[in-house]
């Protein structure tokens, strides 16, 4: 949602800045701009509509040089994608850009024009710069006029800026947006994402809620929200040495689809001996802790959320524990009755999602025994501020519509009902079952992705459709559910999920014979009620598309295409049938033509509210 980069260096910056814009594209993509303090030490901007290829052409046709500058892709929340819109925002001397939300710019707006400052956007971010403006024409020196702007927002902000008055001094701010500070040899960066500044550094320093700094070629002071020096060591970026390019793929959604197995593979690395989990790797706190537990709430939003709607069926079925799950920006405003002994456990790829974090902060007060973060990014800040996390390891993942990401969860889901198992000693069978079966994941996702030929061929049908039906039952709701919001996100149709049960409450009225109605049908104790409703929607004359497991031997026929996948182990098959969805989906968005990784309106991380 919206990236930030910035850089001092001795150095031209422009191309770090824009290498890292094209990095961060995957966030938001409604404008780009950027600002560099020239030779002389002017201010220079240059701002473009559309994605950072046409910022590019601009600077092609007019560069901008300088050694310290700031830029940022927008994904617009006030005021529409426009040019006057894109960062970065300008008062004299000053430039500013911002991700997150200033809660109260309309006050501040007000109180700025009564002082004579004459707006020339609509965004909430360019109060900001008319703010340290004022405050520096109040005779005080820059640190002490963003100490003093910072006091009167309210929000959500990761901001970077720059002055002519202090031309080799970058400065940062950051309360509920992400913001890191990478170190080079004699350079500093500013990111919203270490991923953006990969090409320049591994090593980073990541800035808590509250904290601002200043940084020039050799020094990088930081202060924390009491104004107290602060210190935030530098850590290395653990996924540097994944290729954040595209490679032989059309897509990063592709290329992460494919990447599956051994995201998979990685994800379980360390975490299995023969018959058993290795519970170890949660650490010592909550190693111990694991066998208290007997309640468990579950938070995330969007695929993260379908995520832990697999696991309730898990957890609740295998280790019998109570599982709620909800979506954070729910959860959040809500009186939630937490139990002795529960568990909160937040899932989220990015771990900067502001509703999961505002839910982790929020749970905070709530008495939970712990809260245990499942993410893919090991410095975000559902890491660092959850008391005990389980990995994923994805990678890094840019496509806008997730797919590594969520079977990683998925695996990490399952070997943690198989650690609560463990710990309550009960049905050693069924923990040396899903070990065997976790084991056996990364080959299988290969064999099913090999279904990719016959879906290129499925995905052809729904050219001209608006509208599709999902359905599936137990575990696989949620993967119908997921497999909808796939098609959503980057076809454009609409798709709906529901219980297969539910399909007579209602949806059948949809039901013609122009409705695609997709099914997810492995072979488990609700096959057969599912081929009963199946059978309703075939009556309707409905076109029925149904992933199936080969064992039970469906046939296709004129209205019922069955597209067969290999038996799976009833605890792995949600993660299994989950792979074909993200085909489809995938391959109906290119008979689409839609853009794959950047569907519209869309972004990867949503760090504001
Ligand atoms: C956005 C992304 C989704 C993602 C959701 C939650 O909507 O487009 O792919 O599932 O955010 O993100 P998280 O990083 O918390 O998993």
């Amino acid at each position: 949602m919206c990236g930030i980069v910035g850089a001092i260096a001795q150095r031209n910056v422009t191309p770090i800045l824009l290498e890292g814009l094209r990095r961060l594209e995957y966030r938001g993509y409604d404008s780009a701009g950027l600002a560099v303090l020239d030779a002389e030490g002017h201010l220079q901007r240059a701002r473009a509509m559309g994605k950072v290829i046409e910022l590019e052409n601009l600077l092609d046709a007019e560069p901008l040089q300088g050694h310290i500058g700031i830029a940022h892709t927008r994904w617009a929340t006030h005021g529409k994608p426009a040019e006057r819109n894109a960062h970065p925002h300008q008062s004299g001397s000053i430039a500013v850009v911002h991700n997150g939300i200033i809660e109260n710019h309309a006050p501040l707006r007000q109180r700025l024009q009564s002082l004579g400052y004459q707006f020339s956007s609509d965004t909430d971010t360019e109060v900001i710069a008319h703010l340290l403006h004022h405050h520096l024409q109040q005779g005080q020196d820059i640190l002490q006029a963003l100490r003093a702007t910072l006091a009167e927002l309210h929000g959500a902000y990761a901001l970077g800026i720059i002055h002519e008055a202090e031309p080799d001094t970058l400065y940062c701010a950051r309360m509920g947006s992400p913001l890191v500070i990478g170190e080079g040899s004699e350079e500093h960066y500013l990111a919203s994402d270490p991923l953006a500044m990969l090409q320049v550094t591994d090593r980073f320093r990541y800035l808590e809620e509250g904290d601002y700094a200043r940084m020039g070629i050799n020094h990088c002071q930081i202060w924390d929200r009491q104004h107290q020096p602060a210190d935030r060591p530098v850590q290395r970026y653990e996924h540097a040495a994944h290729s954040l390019d595209k490679g032989e793929y059309r897509h990063y959604m592709l290329k992460e689809m494919f990447e599956q197995p051994q995201a998979v593979a990685d994800t379980l690395a360390g975490t299995l001996a023969d018959d058993h989990v290795l519970t170890a790797v949660l650490g010592p706190e909550a190693e111990t802790r694991l066998a208290d537990i007997r309640h468990i709430h579950i938070v995330a939003c969007g695929t993260s959320y379908h995520a832990g709607l697999v696991a309730r069926y898990w957890i609740e079925e295998m280790a019998g524990i109570p599982c709620q799950v909800e979506v954070a920006s729910e959860y959040r405003y809500r009186t939630v009755v937490v139990p002795d002994n529960s568990l909160l456990i937040c899932i989220s790829q990015s771990g900067e999602t502001a509703d999961t974090l505002a839910a982790l902060r929020h749970a905070r007060q709530l008495g939970y025994l712990g809260t245990l973060a499942i993410c893919n990014v090991a410095g975000s800040s559902l890491v660092r501020e959850a008391d005990w996390r389980l990995l994923t390891h994805a990678g890094p993942e840019i496509g806008v519509a997730s797919t590594k990401a969520f079977t990683t969860q998925l695996t990490a889901l399952l070997w943690l009902t198989t650690a609560l198992l463990q710990v309550r000693g009960c049905d050693q069978p069924q923990v040396a079952g899903n070990v065997s079966a976790l084991r056996r994941l990364p080959t299988l996702i290969e064999q099913v992705l090999g279904l990719e030929p016959q879906i290129v061929q499925l995905a052809e049908r729904f050219a001209n459709k608006h509208h599709a039906l999902f359905l599936g039952r137990g575990s696989h709701y949620p993967i119908a559910m997921e497999g909808a919001l796939k098609l959503k996100e980057i076809s454009y149709i609409h798709a709906e999920a529901y219980a297969a049960g539910e399909l007579k409450h209602g949806p059948l009225a949809l039901v013609d014979e122009d409705m695609p109605v997709v099914s997810v049908a492995p072979s488990d104790s609700l096959l057969e009620k599912l081929l009963s409703n199946l059978e309703e929607v075939r009556a309707r004359g409905g076109q029925l598309i149904t992933f199936a497991c080969e064992t039970t031997e469906q046939r296709s026929d004129a209205n019922h295409t069955i597209i067969n996948l290999p038996w799976v182990e009833d605890c792995i098959s949600p993660l299994v049938y989950t792979l074909p969805l993200q085909l489809l989906s995938y391959h109906v968005a290119l008979v689409k033509g839609t853009d794959v990784d950047k569907p519209r309106n869309l972004a990867k991380s949503v760090t504001v509210e």
